[in-house]
């Protein structure tokens, strides 16, 4: 398994790892990508609704990378979700980034109080076909919402919230079947895993640290990409440093079975989870 890229059937490499930036504002948003992007990690997560997609576009200008060495996704906030919305507010994040297309474009949650799936799906897919996104997908879908959304849209993830505290096998599955993947969001258990005694333990074993261990865990799993947040420079070194140790299947089913549903973003109004 390449535990670095995922590969989309039409040849699109994805970075199994990526650098997430909910939370970063302003010079930290800046100076964070940018040291994330001299790390190593070659993916970069930001949102129109983060309001740092300015910042993010000028870590990647400054940093020493053509801007096709790196894969980066913005959001749709829902209330873009209306056709014509969708096409302005992607073209405002395109001018925020400094950039003439992202490589992928997600419908941050459900938006269906705004406009209909199909509308919202629709227009991505035009805006793809316009080349100022390679991909389209969602995030915050559970499975029976991600089916429909194939209905409408070539979708290639749904990005959720994942850690070993909690499994998303039925939105996977439904990735799986059509060679999409799954984007783990707050990977990390928004820190949590640093005081599990299970993932310690392994830690402990291989000379890292118990956040290491959780992202190595993703990525030996098929058709998982990861995206870790820090805003401090050394844990965003360490959160890349994972490429030199590998977990036992032993270990590996240790860490599978410390899911136990705990869900940390949830939103009222928001989806019914599956
Ligand atoms: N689609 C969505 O709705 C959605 C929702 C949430 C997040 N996301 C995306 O996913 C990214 C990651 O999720 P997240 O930010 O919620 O959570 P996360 O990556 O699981 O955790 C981030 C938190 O963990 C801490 N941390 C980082 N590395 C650590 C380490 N090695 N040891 C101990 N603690 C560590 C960070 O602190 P410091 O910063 O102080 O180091 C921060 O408080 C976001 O930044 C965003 O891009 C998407």
């Amino acid at each position: 398994m390449d535990v670095t890229t995922f590969h989309l059937a039409d040849g699109t490499a994805v970075p199994r790892l990526g650098f997430g930036t909910f939370q970063l504002a302003g010079d930290d948003a800046y100076r964070s990508t940018l040291t994330a992007l001299e790390a190593g990690y070659r993916h970069v997560d930001t949102a129109q609704g983060y309001a740092n997609e300015a910042e993010v576009g000028r870590a990647v200008a400054d940093s020493s990378l053509d801007r096709d060495e790196v894969f980066v996704t913005t959001k749709l906030k829902p209330s873009n979700a209306a056709a014509g919305d969708v096409r302005s507010s992607t073209g405002q994040s395109l001018d925020a980034l400094g950039m003439d297309h992202v490589d992928l474009l997600l419908l941050h949650w459900p938006a269906e109080h705004v406009a209909p799936l199909g509308e919202t799906l629709e227009a991505m897919t035009r805006l793809r076909e316009d080349g100022l996104t390679r991909q389209v997908g969602v995030s915050n879908f559970p499975s029976q919402m991600l089916t429909r959304a194939y209905e409408h849209a070539p979708i290639v993830t749904d990005q959720m919230e994942h850690h070993p505290f909690l499994g998303v096998a039925p939105v996977e599955q439904v990735l799986r079947g059509r060679g999409g993947f799954l984007t783990a969001y707050s990977p990390l258990a928004r820190g949590e895993v640093a005081d599990d005694p299970v993932l310690t333990e392994i830690a402990e074993v291989h000379g890292v640290t118990p956040a290491q261990v959780a992202l190595r865990w993703m990525l030996q799993r098929p058709a998982v990409v990861a995206i870790p947040k820090s805003g401090t420079p050394e844990r965003i070194r360490s959160n890349f440093d994972v490429f030199s140790f590998e977990l036992t299947a032993e270990q590996m089913d240790r860490i599978d079975a410390l899911e136990r549903g705990h869900r940390l973003i949830a939103p009222e109004g928001g989806p019914d989870w599956d």
